[in-house]
């Protein structure tokens, strides 16, 4: 009971005295905000996993001796272990809670990347990178999930934007150490965010949301009452809590597929889906991955410092997209971003195009260029302004309490399988047609702007269980 709570009577009465003591636990978001920062680390794993291989291409192949599939074969194979973990990450989260799950993906993760620091050949390569992905899988389940269930509803957006901050911290931190370090340092330091994150886990409470689920409702007062401080009166949201838990399902009675046709959780799931599969086939992680290749078709050559350019945009822009989340709303960040994605999409196809019917000479052509590349900028920034973040936290939001495992890792799963469909199939699209590969990924961006447009309901200000009882 100690460790669910994760704040021990002691650290309780500690906290309880600094509150009364009138200084330091005074403002309430405190609290929330450590909690956040600490399970922020998991995301960081996330982005460094993806970032990983990038930076490391040309050494490895040569160090290990692998031909370019064995190591294509190594960069998507996180994508299937974090496969794998999606598809555990619910029932883990579910029956250890969300903290417990966190530590279920730390040890492989760290067993990963000692396996890769190790290596001596493509298989400890690839056992690791599975290990590694797994944890990912359920990193990138647990972590929004966890924060959404901890945050005060007018932070919810900001605090959940902080997943996708630190995703992209993480690949820009990959990239840039990538520069100075060889691949078997860089992958011992892969080691130290989950090494951090499992200590930090025993200082912060579970989830209260999910404790009340279990029907653990002294520990859910508890964790609750840490986290809005001390001096806070949480009536409201504990009646609110219980009232949601209870028009639920009983406690351990398993969901089926079967229950999801029921209206109240089809949508919310298609829509959690729809956001996150939508996410993915637009072409970031394509495009990303291929950064450097595709600066080098329209003419730029060095391709390490675009690479890190385009992470540090990543990192400023999700990070407005975190300071104003709860001022403006999701909607209106996700439609200035799809439509952000689609201009910026359509100028890169048509640049490409036309490129291809100049003299490789001629000023035009070095004009088209400028314009692919003033594209591509563009469609890092708009994605970084809504479809990076928010799909991740519509999902931990609008899934009903008793149907966030199952569903949840079900529209995990869709994110990692197309975000892997993506990643293979982008190469050899671009080989078949640079400008006709953007063309397709600008009409699924146009696409899903209409998909926001039309179906993604505004989440900012409402409790998780309004949020919940609006499905209904
Ligand atoms: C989102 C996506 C992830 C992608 C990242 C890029 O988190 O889910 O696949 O790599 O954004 O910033």
């Amino acid at each position: 009971s100690w460790y669910r709570m994760g704040m021990g009577s002691r650290q309780s009465s500690m906290m309880e005295k600094m509150g009364s003591s009138g200084s330091v636990i005074r403002d309430s978001s405190i609290s929330v905000v450590l909690c956040t920062l600490i399970v922020a680390l998991g995301p960081i794993q996330f982005g460094f996993t993806g970032g990983y291989s990038s930076p490391t291409q040309d050494d490895l192949i040569r160090d290990l001796n692998l031909s370019v599939s064995e190591f294509s074969i190594f960069g998507s194979l996180s994508n299937v272990g974090a496969m794998v973990g999606a598809i555990a990450s619910g029932q883990i989260a579910e029956y250890i809670g969300r903290k417990g799950s966190l530590i279920i993906a730390s040890i492989p993760n760290v067993i990963g990347w000692l396996a890769i620091s190790f290596a001596k050949d493509s298989s400890f390569l690839y056992m690791g990178r599975l290990l590694e992905g797994f944890g990912v899988g359920v990193i990138s389940y647990s972590v929004p999930v966890y924060i959404a269930e901890i945050a005060p509803q007018n932070m919810r957006g900001g605090l959940g934007a902080v997943n996708q901050l630190s995703i992209t911290l993480g690949i820009l931190l990959a990239y840039l150490l990538g520069m100075f370090v060889n691949w078997r340092v860089l992958a011992v330091m892969g080691i130290l965010p989950c090494t951090f994150l499992i200590p930090g886990l025993f200082f912060i409470p579970e989830s209260p949301r999910w404790l009340a689920k279990m029907g653990m409702m002294d520990e859910f007062e508890s964790s609750l009452q840490v986290l809005r401080g001390f001096d806070t009166d949480v009536t409201f949201e504990v009646n609110e809590i219980k009232r949601a838990v209870a028009s639920s399902s009983t406690r351990r009675t398993a969901i089926r597929f079967h229950d999801l046709k029921q209206k109240r959780y089809r949508i919310p799931l298609l829509i959690g889906i729809g956001l996150l599969v939508l996410q993915q086939i637009t072409g970031i992680n394509g495009i990303l991955f291929y950064a450097g290749s595709i600066f080098k078709a329209a003419g730029i050559s060095s391709s390490n410092i675009v690479t890190c350019g385009l992470g540090v945009i990543q990192v400023i822009v999700t990070g407005v997209n975190t300071w104003l989340l709860d001022k403006a709303g999701r909607r209106i960040f996700l439609i200035i971003s799809a439509s952000g994605m689609t201009a910026s999409l359509i100028l890169v196809s048509v640049s490409f195009f036309l490129k291809g019917s100049v003299p490789e000479d001629s000023h035009l052509h070095a004009v088209l260029s400028v314009l692919a590349l003033v594209g591509l900028v563009a469609f890092v920034i708009s994605f970084s302004l809504g479809m990076g973040a928010i799909p991740w936290i519509i999902m931990s939001e609008i899934l009903p309490v008793n149907i966030k495992g199952l569903a949840g890792s079900v529209a995990t799963l869709a994110n990692w399988l197309t975000a892997w469909i993506v990643t293979m199939t982008a190469n050899l699209l671009m080989d078949w047609s640079t400008g006709g590969t953007f063309a397709i990924y600008a009409i699924v961006s146009a696409f899903c702007l209409v998909f926001v447009i039309i179906w993604v309901p505004e989440t900012k200000g409402r409790t998780l269980e309004e949020i919940q009882w609006s499905f209904r």
